[in-house]
């Protein structure tokens, strides 16, 4: 077995007196291959290579990711490292995403940094990438305070989050099926909007009308969602509706954007509403890759206008996926010493 030799913080603090920790992160959950540099929990540096390959095959292909992120994860580090102005010689520690993701994805961007923590003779930190995009909240001013709520909203989780202290998160809510960037991008793809949809259905919902059709919303109790339904309901209608003329979508899409969307927030902002109501938590959040959109932005704005909230919404770049979070995520688990073993191993599932 493999062990990180470095027990205490003085064994690696020496060349960064006054500095408690100079963080290099990576992330590589997806179809990003993301690194960042942080000191002291100040963001230095959010590098991001997108990956273009997949979008002539309507989704990300698993096997190309990995095979991208390898090309990419040397230059997107050295990247990081030259726009924080500062040599790889000079990091603390280094954060990588563990889980969740796509196995193949993780493994690049874990071997990596396991290689980096032990050629450097430096701490290794895993870090939970849903964790890490709840903690997107704590990069720029204004920061909620604690404990806040946090609705977490990304292609593969939808999730209410209670956020006690940085590393005490609690989920009190999830989807019992799809995610709400799940329904984005499949109902995207009905409509013949390429990969990934959730960003064009913004684009055109911002010139339709909200209200011109109306879509199936799911009753579950509690603070769990479920998006399945929504999609089967935009499935039926649009089968319906070309039937009876052929270019119905082609006439009516800027209509059909803004009605998914508003039935996606809807459906959301219902169970955050809720959620604000049993734990009595105001200071509300929202995270992750959906939480880019327009609607949703302006949708939690008015809420807490209406209800009194104090609401907190991370700047676009912290929203989708980015190596910031993981480098934020990194340093409170640097200050708590919560180090990992060389010899960990990425999780394609995590529960927390
Ligand atoms: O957090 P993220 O970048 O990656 C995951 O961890 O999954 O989230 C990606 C999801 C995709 O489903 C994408 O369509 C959606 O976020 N997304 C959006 C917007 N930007 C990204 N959905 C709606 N409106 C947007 N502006
Ligand atoms: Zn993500």
């Amino acid at each position: 077995m493999i062990e990180s030799n470095l027990q205490n913080q003085e064994d690696y603090g020496s060349p960064f007196r006054g500095r408690r920790g100079l963080i290099l992160a990576i992330d590589s959950s997806c179809d990003e291959t993301a690194a960042s540099v942080c000191c002291d929990g100040r963001i230095l540096s959010n590098i991001i290579a997108n990956q273009t390959v997949h979008e002539q095959y309507g989704g990300v292909v698993p096997e190309l990711a990995s095979r991208a992120h390898i090309q990419n994860i040397v230059p997107v580090v050295d990247a990081a490292l030259s726009t924080a102005n500062c040599q790889l010689s000079s990091i603390n520690a280094i954060a990588f995403t563990q889980a969740p993701g796509l196995i193949g994805s993780l493994l690049v961007g874990a071997q990596f940094a396991k290689s980096l923590a032990l050629a450097l003779n430096i701490p290794l930190i895993a870090v939970h990438h849903m964790q890490a995009h709840v903690l997107a909240n704590l990069i720029s001013e204004p920061k909620p305070s604690f404990p806040f709520l946090c609705l977490t909203v990304s292609g593969g989780h939808t999730q209410i989050v209670v956020a006690h202290t940085p590393l005490q998160l609690e989920v009190i809510g999830e989807t019992i099926d799809d995610a709400a960037g799940e329904a984005f991008d499949k109902t995207a793809k009905m409509i013949g909007l390429p990969y990934p949809g959730g960003p064009l259905v913004d684009q055109h919902a911002q010139n339709g009308n909200p209200r011109a059709f109306k879509f199936a919303e799911p009753q579950v109790p509690g603070l769990d969602f479920s998006f399945s339904g929504l999609k089967t309901s935009v499935l039926y209608f649009l089968q319906d509706a070309i039937q009876k003329d052929n270019d119905f979508i082609s006439k009516n899409l800027d209509d059909l954007c803004a009605s998914v969307q508003y039935t996606i927030i809807r459906i959301l902002m219902k169970k955050l509403k809720k959620a604000v109501e049993q734990t009595g938590i105001s200071r509300v959040c929202i995270a992750g890759g959906v939480s880019a959109n327009s609607g949703l932005r302006n949708a939690l704005k008015e809420y807490g206008a209406r209800h009194n909230w104090q609401t907190f919404i991370p700047p676009f770049e912290y929203c989708t996926d980015n190596a910031a979070m993981i480098a934020i995520t990194g340093y409170y688990k640097f200050l708590a010493k919560d180090f990992a073993d060389l010899n960990i191993s990425p999780t394609a599932r995590a529960e927390w």
